[in-house]
């Protein structure tokens, strides 16, 4: 294969994976496909679908969601709320959704007279649909939102069998109380007023936004389902790695398929940086050993320039550093660690460096005190730093 007839790349760095390319995640989804079931059945059930950045919380809604569509005849929804903080912004956008949903399944006319006057149909042919409801009318929205929602499933029933509602990057919005109690007072009045009502709703955010909203609202936490989601196995990665290649008819030898997989560390996100940038690298169609070498270092390159904070990026590759990061790569820091036992294998010059080092990615952001594991312990933030710290190391200078 010639550079030139490359027929696009299989992967998808930093946006959800196509449902033909996701792996793993047999338990997380099988336990969400049973409260989707639920919820089908009349019981509305609600989720937090809990990860780290980059993790592939979107991806497994997104999977989720169109398993929903195909085989449980659901109809589903995926909203991104990042950025906003307001209710009736996060109504507004999943009312338009689902405008939009039923508009791209053709069966748009029922719920469109639902919605009245405030329906734009946009684009040519009247595309898609825009919903710009006054001001005055979003607030009643808000209020009544169980209501609004009952009367479309009135609708939607026609042709579905129950909602499906992923709302996805509510970090901004679980932090305010407003939110918290909205959404008690929503479930309450459902489970009192509603007995059939088949709409499941999924909350997607980080860890600690599950704990904040536990926090502003503790008998929340009874009513969510928190499912957590974690690094993938490195079966699963290289199943991944292999489906993809697959898919443009590229070949990949064994040794270079270890290596991806072992740099990839279970991180979602690094598999596709790697895979990608090896994808480009390789001129041959044959992924051997050297490649797969130069897309892990182009790939550590990626993703210091778009995941880590630029003054992140700049400390961890700062000269200063270079002799520590070449050791802390070679004894694989981990993500939790203790300074003496790190600093055990270094010399006395190298521990001042180390020092200096801790301070300063401390000072960042980078590591915080891991109270729970005693003095002079420490714990990476992200996952992806320790990752990155031993991929840098790998450069030749
Ligand atoms: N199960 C999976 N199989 C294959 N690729 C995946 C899987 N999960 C995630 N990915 C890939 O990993 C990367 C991150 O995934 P995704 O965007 O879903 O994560 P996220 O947790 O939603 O991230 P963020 O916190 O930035 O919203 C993307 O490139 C995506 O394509
Ligand atoms: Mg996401």
């Amino acid at each position: 294969m010639s550079l030139n007839s490359k027929e696009g790349s299989p992967f998808t760095p930093g946006s959800p994976v196509p449902v033909e390319l996701f792996v793993g995640r047999t338990k997380q989804v099988g336990e969400l496909i049973r409260y989707v079931e639920q919820a089908k059945s009349g019981k509305q059930e609600n989720a937090f679908l809990a990860g780290e950045r980059g993790i592939g919380k979107s991806s497994l809604a997104a999977f989720l969601r169109y398993y929903a569509a195909t085989k449980m005849n659901i109809l589903g929804i995926h909203v991104f709320l990042g950025g906003i903080s307001t209710l009736k912004l996060t109504v507004h956008h999943v009312l338009e959704e689902i405008l939009k949903e039923t508009k791209r399944e053709g069966w748009f006319q029922d719920i469109a007279r639902f919605f009245g006057k405030y329906i734009k149909e946009i684009g040519l042919f009247g595309i898609s649909v825009s919903f710009n409801p006054p001001e005055a009318d979003l607030k009643e929205l808000v209020r009544q939102f169980p209501e609004i929602l009952n009367n479309l499933l009135k609708d939607i029933r026609k042709k579905r069998d129950g909602l499906f509602i992923a709302l996805d990057d509510i970090n901004g919005l679980v932090g305010e109380r407003e939110f918290a109690d909205w959404y008690k007072s929503f479930v309450d009045e459902i489970a009192t007023h509603y007995k059939d009502f088949p709409v499941f709703i999924m909350l997607i955010g980080l860890p600690e936004k599950r704990d904040a909203l536990s926090k502003l609202q503790p008998s929340l936490m009874r009513i969510f389902r928190v499912v957590e989601i974690e690094k993938l196995s490195d079966h699963e990665v290289r199943e991944f790695l292999v489906r993809a290649y697959r898919r443009v008819s590229m070949k990949i030898r064994a040794k270079a398929i270890d290596l991806m997989v072992k740099y990839s560390s279970g991180l979602p996100l690094l598999m596709h940086e790697i895979g990608d940038a090896t994808y480009w690298i390789d001129q041959d169609g044959l992924i051997d050993r050297e490649d797969a070498i130069q897309g892990v270092l182009t790939a550590a390159e990626k993703v210091g320039q778009k995941y880590l904070d630029p003054k992140v990026y700049r400390a961890i590759r700062s000269p200063r550093y270079r002799s520590i990061l070449r050791k802390l790569g070679k004894m694989r820091i981990s993500r939790s660690f203790r300074k003496k036992e790190v600093e055990a294998k270094l010399s006395e010059e190298e521990k001042k460096v180390f020092h200096n080092f801790l301070k300063r990615i401390k000072e960042l952001g980078v590591i915080e005190s891991d109270f729970e594991a005693g003095r002079g312990a420490y714990r990476f933030v992200n996952e992806i730093y320790p990752i990155y710290i031993w991929m840098e190391s790998e450069r030749k200078v």
